[in-house]
């Protein structure tokens, strides 16, 4: 009998993807919520062909050259900014994530999160609970309006794009948006969006959501300069990665009320969220849940599998990101 290719499981994922992994490979799992720390993630890869991860296990060029015979990365996320890409390929390690399936349900989120950062319903909530709501008054957390107003909108990727649905189909939004790469006429006339500048986007939108990937060259792309170009009103919304964001010069416009209100459901050092945030009434917390409901966790749970069996088996596999170094040796 052939041996079969030997894969870590780096974290725990759906029974069904431990079934559908071991019909193809030996499998060693990490049952557990813990992520490995860089030593054991190392130790767990030696003599592995594939590693299916997440969001949370970093993948250096240090530990692919620790790590040679590893031939495969499948991350259940779309987002991919815990891995190396570059080292990756350099190294003939291919590299796959989960597009797509998570596109919807990121923006149903990114919508929520925009609504209620707008019509301040935490804050509303907290009061609630705690026992302090006495009475009406005519500005009792009277918040902004979202229906009609200018939804700007900084990365047009497929989720900016399931955004922009929203905003003007169901909201009467005027959408405006900044991408690194101008959409065609013709999608822009589709979702009726404006293409502007990043400075002309900071100072029109009501509402501005965040949706572009991160890298060196986003790092901290909203800070204080971008921040003092928004209206006093305006609220804004980071689904994308904390990193993004300047945390502590956004704390500082929410405490000296320089714009509204925050909706973030990323953050720089997550799971530990700046400390700054925390008493502010003015922005809505929560912890990187985007993309989880149940079907949508299971779709990318699946993909991610497909990606792994496809890659290790010589077929294509659906979704990768550096499809140059295929056909894998
Ligand atoms: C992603 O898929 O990148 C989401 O942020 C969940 O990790």
């Amino acid at each position: 009998m052939t041996k079969r290719p030997k894969v870590l499981v780096a974290r725990r994922v759906p029974a069904a993807v431990i079934d559908k992994l071991s019909r193809h490979f030996e499998l060693d799992t990490v049952p557990g919520d813990t992520v490995l720390t860089p030593d054991e993630l190392r130790a767990r890869l030696q003599g592995k062909a594939g590693a299916y991860i997440t969001g949370t296990v970093r993948i250096t060029g240090e530990l692919l050259d620790a790590c040679p015979e590893l031939r495969v990365i499948s991350t259940m996320s779309v987002g991919y900014n815990h891995i190396d890409l570059p080292a990756c390929t350099a190294r003939r390690v291919l590299v796959t994530n989960t597009p797509d399936v998570l596109t919807e349900t990121t923006a149903d989120f990114g919508f929520a999160l925009l609504m209620a950062t707008a019509r301040r319903m935490s804050e509303g909530e907290r009061l609630l609970r705690d026992g302090r709501w006495e009475s009406w008054s005519w500005d009792f957390l009277a918040g902004a309006d979202v229906h009609g107003t200018t939804l700007g909108i900084l990365g047009m990727g497929r989720i900016g794009q399931a955004i922009a649905r929203r905003g003007h189909s169901g909201f009467g939004m005027k959408v405006i948006y900044h991408n690194r790469s101008r959409l065609p006429a013709e999608t822009e006339s589709q979702l009726a969006a404006r293409y502007l500048s990043k400075d002309e986007l900071l100072r029109e939108a009501d509402h501005l959501i965040l949706v572009l990937p991160y890298s060196a060259a986003s790092h901290h792309c909203i800070g204080a300069a971008e921040i003092a170009l928004m209206k006093p009103t305006a609220t804004l919304v980071n689904i994308a990665r904390g990193g993004i964001v300047d945390e502590d010069a956004l704390a500082a416009a929410l405490r000296e009320h320089r714009i509204a209100a925050a909706g973030l459901d990323v953050f720089e050092g997550e799971p530990r969220v700046n400390p700054a945030l925390l008493p502010l009434p003015n922005v809505v917390l929560t912890p990187h849940i985007a993309s989880a409901t149940m079907p949508t966790r299971l779709a990318m749970a699946d993909l991610a599998a497909d990606n792994l069996v496809a890659a290790l088996t010589g077929a294509t596999p659906p979704t990768p990101l550096n499809p140059e170094i295929l056909p894998l040796q």
